[in-house]
């Protein structure tokens, strides 16, 4: 696979110094103006300021220079134009509101918490002292944005940009024409296309070190906005990721996930496990109770498809 990672977002949204609040609150650091990271992640969501809260660009990484005609190649075989220009691919995506970039790099390192212990019928690791979850005081930022989820109104049109256009790889379709998740790197999904009236942002995920990263951040949240509670915490079926769904300030829902399937053998993935006709309704493995309505589309839809027709679009 030439793409190797999903390296950023830019959320745009009204209200940016908000959101940037929000997220510092939980452990990011903000670098620049409007740039939110980890020591190890610098840049993990862009924000800027519009009129509608929408993702407007997504940066990947691919393996090699060489990697980058290649896939403007493929991008014109499907009408797509692209330019490529100090090493970077930039063209935009033709049913949705967002520029997709692609730059060579290697994938940024993954740094997680020194020791994973855990005392389990299988095997007790953590002996004479008291459990680091247990005594944390405030969560661990996220170490990561893992994927983002969009609706469109051509999802048959949407895949075939990301697959045939960019070169990413199918792991599940929910069917028939419900969703399809795909990825970009050994992920299960950086990205769950699913169909929607206009062009939105359904999530941005955020991976967390683990179950206890989730529940500290997700229970602050709830504690401090009752009202941001959508879906959680549990865990998928497609993916395996334990989640939990939240609204931003913004009213964006994202999710802080961990524990997701890892694919590093397409073929074995694509011969023994990869199923296109998922059962819409299997979503959870276990849940505390069902999601609101945000979870399958935003309840602003309205306001996104009455200020995209202000735009022009
Ligand atoms: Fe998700």
């Amino acid at each position: 696979m030439s793409l190797t990672s999903l390296l950023d977002l830019e959320l745009t949204v009204p209200d940016p110094d908000a959101l940037a609040a929000f997220w510092t609150d939980l452990g990011m650091e903000s670098t620049g103006t409007a740039t939110l990271g980890t020591a190890q992640r610098p840049s993990q969501l862009r924000l800027a300021e519009g009129t509608y809260r929408h993702v407007s660009e997504l940066r990947l990484s691919c393996e090699s220079e060489s990697d980058l005609p290649t896939i403007a190649a493929s991008l014109e075989a499907i009408g797509v134009a692209s330019t490529i220009a100090d090493g970077v691919l930039s063209c935009q995506d033709p049913l949705g509101d967002h520029r997709v970039v692609i730059e060579v790099s290697e994938p940024l390192p993954l740094v997680g918490p020194e020791a994973d212990e855990a005392n389990r019928p299988s095997g007790r690791s953590r002996l004479d002292r008291r459990s680091a979850a247990a005594l944390a005081t405030a969560p661990p930022a996220p170490r990561r944005v893992g994927h983002v989820v969009f609706g469109t109104p051509d999802l048959a049109g949407s895949i075939d940009f990301y697959t045939k256009g960019l070169g990413w790889k199918v792991s599940d379709m929910v069917g028939p024409g419900i969703g399809c998740f795909m990825r970009c790197s050994p992920d299960h999904h950086n990205m769950l296309l699913m169909p929607a009236p206009v062009p939105c942002m359904n999530h941005y995920a955020m991976e967390m070190d683990d179950v206890d990263a989730i529940g500290k951040a997700g229970s602050k949240i709830v504690a401090e906005r009752p009202e941001s509670q959508v879906y959680g915490l549990g865990r998928h079926v497609l993916g395996a990721n334990l989640f939990w769904y939240l609204l931003d300030p913004a009213g964006g829902m994202f999710e802080l996930f961990a524990d997701m399937d890892q694919i590093t053998d397409d073929e074995q993935w694509e011969t023994e496990e990869r199923r296109d006709d998922w059962d819409p309704f299997t979503i959870a493995s276990w849940e505390p109770g069902p999601a609101t309505p945000d979870f399958f589309l935003p309840s602003d839809i309205d306001a996104i498809a009455a200020a995209r027709e202000a735009m022009g679009r």
